[in-house]
């Protein structure tokens, strides 16, 4: 990683200028990207034109990354910070914005991007993944690229995206500058690592002069520094690394008595925290574990709970490390592998072996770590063997369902609790069921905000907007009726809504009833699917007001849809295809293109889960 390089006097001058706004984390970064100036300065050597001089053409770089909630955004804006500071004039495009048409002509390309779906690239990426894996994309000899995968290996198509993108781009002729990164939930240390070693292949490949402008004078101002930050947290000094601890205001299941779903409204205080959002963020929880589970498992594996541990960022003992640092229920080939590797187990490895993808696929579901731990035990391991088997316990992420405009200084999430018995035992989610149980009245809850630009209210406040919240998926709406109410704008709202039975389950029924006697709710459809004989989703209520809806979008409406990403966002988007093709008088492939190019012109967005 970068060695330590002390800071010019200007440096830290414009640093301590900075500090007021910055986070922790912020900071570090901050840190590391003016070392990242020096260091490349110190190693440009004597023959390097000076900075400012324009005796040497800076090498132009193509950054492209895909992103669904910012994190491989977030890279993406660092490679550059770090390729800018090694002397590379860099253009940085979120895949959805570039012009294909460039591609034969970026000879130094990096991309980040992450997995979503089963495997797919984020919605802002497809178009330009068709593309590349079509027919009409450019043969690439004389390319030299690089690729970062961001991903969660409890997925069974791991950074697939990354994949994908990686072979392609070889297919097509292109070099490697450096080897894939596929980083896993944890990936801000792999991605820094792959930025590093990618910006130092990259001055290998490209004209040594290059680090000529590297000068901390070219370049290089408090404006374009601030700028390069990560602008989502800049008002706080609260992030996912450094949460702030919000005090629980309220606590209300939503579902009614008898419904077979328990879904909690929880109303947090930010006062003094400095965090906002907008509506269309999500709050990120930092949760613990079930102690319960944490004593079985350390019972089944015989170890002392009080065992030193020294995790990523601190040293703990054994419990509190199970508790707060360590993901110990989610199952993943990544643990299964190591785990069997310690467990010396034949029949964990043969489940693992090439060609049994479907029996491994059928083991993991409804399993967790302690149901392995209890069917393959390992004799007498210790602490640090079986903590390296794990992954880092990860936040979780629930859409924000209030508006900062309605709400100064709080923030509401709609939580549905996971229960759930499998082989023999209660299971609970980890972060929903200690919201649900937990996190009452007066209790406190480490929180952050993580923004999401992909997932956002149309800027002009009389554009038409249509939202699609099944179950859970109505959160981030009621946050958008809340925002455009408080700011009096005057663009008509349709919401679809529907879950399980109307007397049990139609969430937030008071408000949403107020809304349309308001007027601030224009229209409002609901779909219960077991209230009567047959089952009625969303996408068939989607499909009764056809003809209305492609009304709207013809009249510049915007489209929603927020929820489950397995069925239900899959059937709307059929829907929504028939419906252009039905009443637009379209061809099947018309309508398709149709729907993607409002993808493209963000006037489709997808917030799913
Ligand atoms: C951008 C975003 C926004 C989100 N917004 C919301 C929101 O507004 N509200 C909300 O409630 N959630 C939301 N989520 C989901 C939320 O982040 C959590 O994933 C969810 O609450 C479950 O987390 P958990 O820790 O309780 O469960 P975990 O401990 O993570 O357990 C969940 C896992 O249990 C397994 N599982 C669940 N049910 C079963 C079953 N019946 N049989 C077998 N296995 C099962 C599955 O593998 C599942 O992935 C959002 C997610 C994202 C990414
Ligand atoms: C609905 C959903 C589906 C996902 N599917 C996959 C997947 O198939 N494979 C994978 O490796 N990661 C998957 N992930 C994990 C994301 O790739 C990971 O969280 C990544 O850090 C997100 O980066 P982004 O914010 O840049 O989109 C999924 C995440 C979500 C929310």
């Amino acid at each position: 990683m970068q060695e330590t390089t002390p800071l010019t006097a200007q440096q830290a001058q414009l640093l301590s200028q900075l500090v007021d706004g910055l986070s922790t984390e912020q900071l570090a970064w901050v840190r590391g990207f003016l070392a990242g100036i020096n260091h490349s300065v110190r190693h440009a050597g004597a023959q390097a034109p000076a900075a400012g001089t324009g005796s040497a053409a800076a090498p132009q770089l193509t950054i492209l990354y895909g992103s669904q909630t910012g994190h491989a955004q977030e890279v993406a804006e660092h490679a550059k910070a770090r390729a800018v500071a090694a002397g590379f004039k860099v253009d940085l495009f979120a895949m959805g914005d570039y012009k294909a048409s460039r591609l034969k002509n970026d000879k130094l390309l990096l991309v980040a991007v992450s997995t979503q779906g089963e495997g797919e690239p984020p919605d802002d990426a497809r178009d330009f993944y068709e593309f590349l894996h079509g027919e009409k994309a450019p043969k690439l000899e004389g390319t030299r690229f690089a690729v970062l995968g961001l991903g969660d290996s409890s997925y069974e198509k791991f950074c697939q995206a990354g994949k994908d993108f990686d072979a392609r781009l070889a297919a097509l002729g292109a070099e490697r500058l450096v080897a894939r990164v596929d980083s896993d939930v944890d990936y801000d240390g792999p991605a820094e690592r792959w930025i590093e070693e990618t910006v130092e292949a990259l001055k290998r490949v490209a004209a040594p002069a290059a680090a000529g402008k590297a000068g901390a004078a070219d370049g290089f101002s408090l404006a374009s520094l601030a700028g390069a930050v990560a602008p989502a947290a800049a008002a706080s000094q609260y992030s996912r690394k450094h949460p702030f601890d919000a005090t629980v205001l309220e606590n209300l299941t939503l579902s009614g008595r008898g419904s077979s779903k328990e879904v909690h409204h929880i109303e947090l205080s930010l006062e003094g925290s400095g965090l906002t959002y907008e509506p269309g963020d999500a709050l990120g929880v930092v949760v613990k574990n079930d102690e319960t589970l944490v004593d079985e498992l350390i019972d089944t594996l015989a170890l002392d709970p009080q065992a030193t541990t020294t995790t990523q960022d601190s040293t703990l003992s054994l419990r509190e490390a199970f508790l707060r640092a360590y993901d110990i229920t989610t199952l993943s080939r990544a643990f299964l592998e190591k785990y069997a590797a310690l467990a010396e187990s034949t029949e964990l490895k043969a489940l693992l072996a090439a060609g049994n993808e479907t029996a491994l696929r059928d083991y993991l579901y409804g399993r967790d770590v302690l149901d392995v731990v209890r069917q393959f035990p390992v004799r007498k391991v210790k602490a640090a063997e079986f903590v390296g088997t794990l992954r880092t316990l990860q936040p979780r992420l629930y859409s924000i369902a209030s508006s900062l405009a309605a709400n100064p200084e709080a923030v509401h999430i709609t939580v549905g609790a996971v229960r759930y018995d499998s082989h023999g035992r209660a299971r609970r989610g980890v972060a929903s069921t200690y919201l649900a149980d937990v996190a009452r009245e007066g209790e406190t809850v480490p929180v952050y905000i993580e923004a999401n630009r992909n997932f956002k209210l149309p800027s002009d406040s009389s554009a038409p907007v249509i939202m699609i919240g099944p179950g859970t998926g109505i959160a981030p709406f009621r946050a958008f009726v809340e925002e455009r109410q408080a700011l009096d704008a005057p663009g008509r709202n349709w919401l679809f809504f529907g879950d399980r039975n109307f007397r049990t389950d139609f969430l937030y029924q008071r408000e949403w009833q107020r809304y349309v006697k308001d007027g601030a709710l224009t229209k409002i459809d609901l779909a219960f699917s077991r209230d009567g004989e047959d089952k009625v989703y969303v996408q068939h209520r989607m499909r009764e007001q056809g003809k209305e809806l492609y009304a709207w979008l013809q009249e510049g409406a915007y489209l929603y849809v927020c929820g489950d990403a397995d069925q239900m966002a899959r059937d709307v988007n059929t829907a929504l295809v028939d419906i252009v093709a039905e009443h637009g008088g379209l061809a099947q492939d018309a309508a398709a293109e149709y729907v993607k190019t409002l993808q493209r012109e963000k006037r489709y967005q997808r917030d799913v889960y």
